[in-house]
């Protein structure tokens, strides 16, 4: 298998220059590497690396585009301190992606920042939501009709515990593999879901396949065990970016983490024909957004 993972050399969030080599293997679904690009923390901010800072029953700590802040536990003072570590982490992967990333810049969406302090490998989940296995991320509730998922991560684990991640083949081979098992798309169930306000939009074609593969992928055990895949522990104080709804992946271990997610239209990338959507348009044959 060609190399997954890319490795960069540079610790400052605004990159001095990028480069085209990095910008193709991105959105030809690599995972970008920052070995010693840091998230560091102020004293303050050391207080709240533990699980106890996230409200029970929520999956993670968020600030949503809007600027919602949620899933925060503890008095008025130290939700602050969460606020402004996750205000903070935004800044710096907003400098992230427009310097490696220049021609996005004026298209890219923000969207939710995240806070993860739960432990990886305690949590309890259904086959579907189990980031342990292998996958593409797709959205139930989320129809997205092609629009990208970015993702930036940075382990700030205090105990230099790694946050250990599988890598798995590329797109077109996951596609390739999977398809065949794919249920048909059902434009009535589409409708019925956006009706039954259980999806924010109607579900394309396209989204049922992402949804398919996700699915597909997680539901075989046999693929997690054998597919062609990288196991890469992201060390504590390291950052990394993908493109998550093309990437396989999976979370094996690991506990503190910053995200942050953008979107970018098809149109607006580099290379339009890697997108997901491009690859699922032409093995399918068919328009599917
Ligand atoms: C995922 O996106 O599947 C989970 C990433 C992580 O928790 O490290
Ligand atoms: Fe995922």
């Amino acid at each position: 298998m060609d190399q997954q993972i890319i490795d960069i050399e540079a610790r400052t969030w605004r990159l001095d220059s990028t480069d085209a080599k990095w910008i193709a293997a991105l959105e030809a679904g690599k995972v970008l590497h920052f070995p010693q690009m840091e998230f560091a923390l102020d004293e303050a901010e050391k207080q709240i690396l533990t699980p106890a800072a996230q409200a029970p029953g929520t999956r993670s700590i968020t600030l949503d585009a809007r600027g919602r802040f949620k899933g925060a536990a503890g008095d008025p003072g130290q939700q602050a301190v969460i606020a402004g570590m996750i205000g903070r982490f935004r800044a710096q992967a907003q400098d992230l992606v427009h310097s490696l990333l220049p021609a996005y810049k004026n298209t890219l969406k923000m969207a939710t920042t995240s806070y993860r302090p739960l432990q990886v490998e305690t949590r309890v989940q259904s086959w579907r939501s189990d980031d342990k296995r292998l996958h593409v991320d797709a959205f139930a509730g989320r129809p997205n009709h092609g629009e990208r998922i970015l993702r930036v991560f940075t382990n700030i684990n205090p105990n230099g515990i790694p946050r250990v991640w599988r890598v798995g083949e590329p797109f077109e081979e996951v596609a390739r593999r999977f398809l065949p098992r794919t249920e048909p798309y059902s434009r009535w169930h589409a409708y019925w879901l956006r009706a039954q306000f259980k999806t924010k939009k109607v579900r394309s074609e396209y989204d049922h396949l992402m949804l398919q593969l996700h699915d597909c992928m997680k539901a075989d055990p046999e693929y997690q065990k054998t597919a062609k895949q990288v196991t890469i522990p992201f060390a504590s104080g390291s950052t990394w970016v993908c493109f998550s709804d093309q990437a396989s992946h999976a979370a094996m271990s690991g506990q503190f983490m910053m995200e942050q997610t953008l979107h970018i239209s098809v149109d607006d990338q580099y290379d339009p024909q890697s997108s997901p959507l491009a690859i699922l348009t032409r093995l399918k044959g068919h328009k599917l957004v």
